[in-house]
């Protein structure tokens, strides 16, 4: 299993800088992503096609959209299709972020709803989960994560293809805050992940990918990497410059 690194650019970057970063990063890698990763890039909508052009040929590089309505089309203004993301060359896409739960409103049930119609439409899902501070402080890890994959996950069908689900365990408290969650505290949840992912999908749990996410960066990046069901990272902050994220690709 090719461990996923994904580099989340959130409403970061005109089309023409998400050009270069990608252009840099390709340059930066020697034209394609190591063996043993897979490399995904996440722009926003607007710079998905310039960033298209960048990595087309490069072996190893998938395009992902930060977000989508799940509906084939209709009268949505300001939201976009998962079939659009499809032709704009997209592979992947996110759903159940903290900052759209947090600050956009998103339910459970509604990210539930994108992973199920985003994986019918062709896209591989990537649903991600985490507690805020609060929560941790107040003994709940287990039971948010539980709840946020259970209705995450609701719609998916037994026989999903594994390859095509991934899920990112992402701690609110280590999001864009330089906290990251130590060893021990990633081994935890991520083990606690797989073992909701085997309840519900058996066997092929262990063929699904599990990411970290959090205040990843060069410096802590191989460590995360090297922890048991630590099957990728998605970076915010640290993804925004080619240098850097080449580096945590290559940790
Ligand atoms: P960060 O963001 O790396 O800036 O903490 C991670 C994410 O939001 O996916």
């Amino acid at each position: 299993m090719k461990k996923l690194m994904a580099a989340n650019w959130k409403m970061y970057k005109l089309h023409s800088e998400a050009k270069d970063t990608a252009e840099a990063l390709v340059k930066a890698l020697k034209g394609a992503a190591p063996e043993d990763r897979e490399v995904l890039i996440i722009p926003p909508f607007t710079a998905l096609r310039s960033v298209r052009k960048a990595i087309k040929k490069v072996p190893g590089f998938a395009l992902g959209g930060q977000n989508f309505f799940p509906s084939m089309q209709g009268a949505y203004t300001g939201e976009i299709a998962p079939d659009m993301l499809v032709d704009m060359g997209c592979s992947y896409a996110l759903a159940g972020h903290s900052e759209r739960r947090h600050i956009m409103g998103e339910s459970d049930e509604f990210v539930g709803k994108k992973v199920a119609f985003g994986l019918e439409r062709g896209l591989s899902m990537i649903l991600c989960v985490g507690e805020t501070i609060d929560e941790r402080k107040e003994g709940k890890l287990a039971e948010v994560v539980r709840r946020q994959m259970l209705e995450g996950l609701a719609g998916v069908p037994a026989d999903v293809v594994p390859e095509r689900l991934t899920v990112a365990y992402e701690p609110v408290w280590a999001i864009g805050t330089g906290l990251t969650a130590g060893p021990r505290e990633v081994l935890d949840a991520h083990a606690l992940v797989r073992s909701i992912l085997q309840e519900k999908f058996g066997q092929k749990a262990f063929e699904m990918r599990i990411q970290y996410g959090g205040s990843v960066k060069p410096e802590n990046a191989s460590e995360i990497l090297s922890l048991d069901n630590v099957d990728g990272v998605l970076v915010g902050g640290s993804s925004l410059s080619a240098d850097s994220f080449s580096k945590i690709v290559t940790a």
